[in-house]
């Protein structure tokens, strides 16, 4: 190694120690930590078997042989699911993280699946990388890892490039298969640059053959990435205002509502439910006649949408629902004082609906009942917090911008505190 080489390692490796130093800071007494895979990782345990030493009491589920054998060598207590079945904390690396959704690839160190599951059983993900792993899209450097059966090996690789990826087995320096703990292959998986990132993990998900992949989408909470400048802590847009929020995306019939929910869910994962099928028979019935409906129609749709809201909060899960909301007494059945609900309005002019909706198939909402739309259109009030976007560009730029003003109201800044979730 060069002396040019061994010292940029250094640094990064001084960077992967600041992230993981700043990271063990959450572990409290009592908790139950999952610990990562990688070099960065190692920081973090490394970090949290001092502070072990210096009286923290916790007990650790490891995500890899390699992670269990040098935490008992520091001398870190470990624990099996069969023991918890819940993780309070987790805290690993990653290859790639996409700023503004915090989404990640895993899996270049092989660990990928009992990563997942571990990140899947905790209540809260914080990823430490060094700054040169944040990427504007996934796919910018780091390939796809994905675990699959050592059996069909061959049909699944195929599966995998249907998908339009072009697909490497891995292999051990000494040329061998790589071999997971698990006993497993994996397949890297070059997409290019990928626009919907939940949606590939589904569909690599759906492949038989496949355990799991290394997108890991709508998982960490939070990142914290060191540079020279210090380590800045991002925190997800799912742990908006401290709470997983839910979107609700209103407008007038023809703003590209359910398309963009579309876009939004394929790029964070998050559960969309289209507002519309919540209406009663009665109101689609009179939809499709072209009759408008009155404020007694509406009410319990709308008390239908609040409680889809209601159970998301329940399970506290994020997620992202439709309905036109058009007046301030809707939004209050809707949004009410719930948190976690979040409007963001389509905002567009009445010819850019107008020519939209003479082009629309399909939908019960006839291009005549418009003009009531705009009628009973009052525009949230800043009071009501909305997220306001132009409507004009097309749907999957809309949604790039709905994330990148959730994610700049959610942003904390470098090492900040904790937030309860
Ligand atoms: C292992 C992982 C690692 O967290 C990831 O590869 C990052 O590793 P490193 O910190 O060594 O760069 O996902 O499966």
């Amino acid at each position: 190694m060069t002396a040019n080489a061994s010292s940029s390692r250094g640094e990064r490796d001084a960077l992967k120690r600041a992230a993981a130093e700043a990271a063990v800071q959450l572990v409290q007494d009592d908790m139950i930590v999952g610990l990562g895979t990688g070099s960065t990782a190692a920081f973090a345990v490394e970090a949290l078997a001092r502070r072990h030493r210096q009286g923290l009491r916790f007990v650790a589920v490891p995500t890899s042989e390699r992670t269990a054998a040098q935490a008992a060598a520091a001398g870190i207590p470990l624990a099996t699911f069969a023991e918890h079945r819940r993780i309070d904390l987790t805290i690993d690396g990653a290859d790639e993280v996409e700023r503004e959704t915090l989404n990640l690839i895993k899996g270049l160190g092989g660990a990928l699946l009992r990563e997942k599951i571990v990140a899947a059983a905790s209540h809260r993900l914080a990823i430490i990388v060094d700054g040169g792993k944040l990427v504007d899209r996934l796919g910018t450097q780091a390939p796809v890892p994905v675990e699959v059966a050592a059996f069909g090996l061959e049909p699944t690789q195929a599966a995998l490039e249907g998908l339009g990826a072009s697909v490497q087995l891995r292999r051990s320096p000494a040329g061998e298969p790589f071999v997971t703990d698990g006993g497993n292959r994996i397949l890297d998986c070059r997409f290019g640059l990928i626009a919907r990132p939940a949606a590939l993990e589904e569909r690599i998900g759906r492949v038989v053959g496949v355990f799991e992949s290394g997108l890991f989408t709508n998982r960490a909470d939070m990142v914290f990435a060191a540079d020279t400048g210090g380590v800045r802590r991002l925190d997800s847009a799912r742990v908006h205002r401290g709470r997983p929020p839910i979107l609700v995306l209103m407008g007038v019939s023809g703003s590209g509502k359910s398309t963009v929910a579309r876009e939004l869910a394929a790029r964070l994962g998050w559960t969309f439910e289209e507002g519309d099928s919540l209406h009663p028979e009665s109101n689609v019935a009179k939809m499709h006649a072209g009759v408008p409906l009155t404020d007694e129609d509406r009410q319990p749709w709308l008390e239908a949408v609040a409680a889809w809201i209601d159970d998301q909060r329940a399970r506290r899960q994020p997620g992202i629902v439709t309905c036109s909301a058009l007046k301030r007494s809707y939004r209050r059945i809707v949004v009410g004082d719930r948190q976690e609900a979040r409007l963001v309005y389509l905002q567009g002019g009445r010819d850019l609906i107008a020519g939209r909706l003479a082009n629309r198939k399909g939908h019960f909402m006839p291009a005549a009942l418009l003009q009531s739309q705009f009628d009973t259109l009052e525009e949230p009030a800043p009071d009501e917090d909305p997220l306001t976007v132009d409507i004009g560009p097309p749907a999957d730029r809309v949604a790039a911008e709905i994330i990148r003003l959730l994610a700049a109201s959610g942003a904390a800044q470098v090492n900040s505190p904790s937030r309860s979730r």
